[in-house]
């Protein structure tokens, strides 16, 4: 059969580095083994009852059946200003300042094409969500790497950034809580970065995916929060993580309303918007009981002490993360982390995500999801006690 080639475009875009994981890790469970993986970011517990109950009776209205507003329907938009008041206290316009978009992803991958010609530089974090890879790719614009490092608790130091980057840098994403360092970001790390942003003309794209999930008590901050975010900049925020609905692919982008405008003038030319049904849930999720949010950032946090604990208790000097569902640890010095993350794989049949995947700032760590039960966060610690690997030796 003739086969026709991909565009140069196609491919242009980054080599998926987890795809090739994948595959071995399915080997290994084809084989037979019991793997845990940890190597994933898919939410492991169900959407909230309510939340189906309204998609399964808003299914029924003909209504939704037919095609919904091009730009979504207002009462989503307004139930995002409501959320966005409730929760941050950060006042948003529904009808300028929010996009409806089809999950976090997807607005992360079409911001670039809508403000950055191709030559252009976006900045981008590293390690970071290998998306932002994707959206400079599609835009044909250069990226420009902001290391993430321990030293600077896993934040961009913006002045090692020389005045030619920043000279030409047109766009920045950021994200906090950080996949996949589990780093917070900070009021002051913010301020700076609006004041950063506006001297030279950047427009910030702040991921909120994991808004919801910070431990310790402590609630994380949005960019918004932030007095002058909103001219300089947007925040993206998914549904996915904060009410498990990864698979229903619901989210929008809030703040400057001449990105909005330009995020929504590019998916008029995409898509029609989400199915109404999906819609109508996703109102209920915003404006609906929240006591399930609550409830699912203390079962991320029982996990992650029982894995952080556990780790710590055979010798491995790992941190704690104070937010998202992910713990970064460091490997130890003589394997790289591709290197540890097969010894994890081949000798305790626990899949782990190599940091160099995010980027090479990644390397030396892995990132360890914290998606499955307590029972078997223990049962991986107990497996990696058996390798002896580390110092200390003891039960768990
Ligand atoms: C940092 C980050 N941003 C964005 C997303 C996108 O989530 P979604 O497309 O499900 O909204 C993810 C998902 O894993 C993520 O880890």
């Amino acid at each position: 059969m003739k086969q026709f080639p991909p565009s140069d475009l196609l491919n242009s875009l980054p080599k998926q580095f987890f795809a090739s994981l994948v595959n071995t890790v399915n080997q290994f469970i084809q084989q037979g083994y019991d793997v845990i993986n940890l190597g994933q970011g898919n939410p492991d517990q169900p959407t909230p009852s309510h939340i189906v109950a309204k998609l399964q009776e808003a299914a029924e209205n003909p209504v939704n059946h037919k095609y919904s507003p091009f730009q979504g329907h207002r009462y989503l938009k307004q139930a995002v200003a409501q959320f966005y008041q409730r929760e941050y206290g950060v006042t948003i316009a529904p009808d300028t300042e929010v996009a409806i978009l089809f999950g976090g992803k997807a607005g992360l991958v079409e911001i670039p094409q809508c403000l950055v010609n191709q030559g252009e530089t976006i900045l981008v974090p590293d390690p970071g969500y290998p998306d932002y890879w994707s959206g400079v790719a599609l835009a044909r614009a250069d990226a420009a790497i902001m290391p993430l490092q321990e030293e600077n608790h896993f934040l961009p130091d913006y002045s090692k950034l020389t005045s030619d980057v920043l000279e030409k840098a047109k766009l920045m994403f950021l994200n906090y809580p950080n996949n996949p360092t589990g780093a917070v970001a900070t009021k002051d790390f913010f301020d700076e970065t609006v004041r950063m942003a506006r001297e030279h003309d950047i427009c910030v794209v702040h991921d909120f995916a994991y808004g919801a999930i910070g431990f310790d008590g402590k609630k994380p901050i949005s960019f918004l929060q932030s007095e002058g975010a909103k001219e300089v900049g947007i925040e993206i925020y998914t549904l996915s993580k904060t009410y498990n609905m990864a698979g229903w692919r619901v989210g929008f982008a809030v703040g400057n309303s001449s990105v909005i405008r330009s995020i929504e003038l590019l998916q008029d030319h995409l898509y029609v918007s989400l199915f109404g049904a999906v819609q109508e849930a996703a109102r209920e999720a915003l404006t609906g009981p929240q006591e399930c949010v609550k409830e699912l950032t203390a079962l991320y946090e029982r996990r992650r002490n029982v894995l952080i604990d556990g780790l710590q208790s055979l010798g491995w000097q790992v941190t704690a993360p104070a937010g998202s569902f992910f713990a970064w640890l460091k490997v130890p010095a003589e394997f790289s982390s591709a290197q540890f993350a097969n010894l994890l794989l081949e000798k305790a049949h626990i899949a782990v995500a190599p940091g160099i995947g995010f980027g090479q700032f990644g390397e030396g760590y892995v990132r360890v999801g914290l998606l499955t039960s307590e029972e078997r966060l223990k049962e991986a610690v107990r497996r990696i006690s058996r390798l002896e690997i580390f110092k200390k030796h003891v039960d768990i």
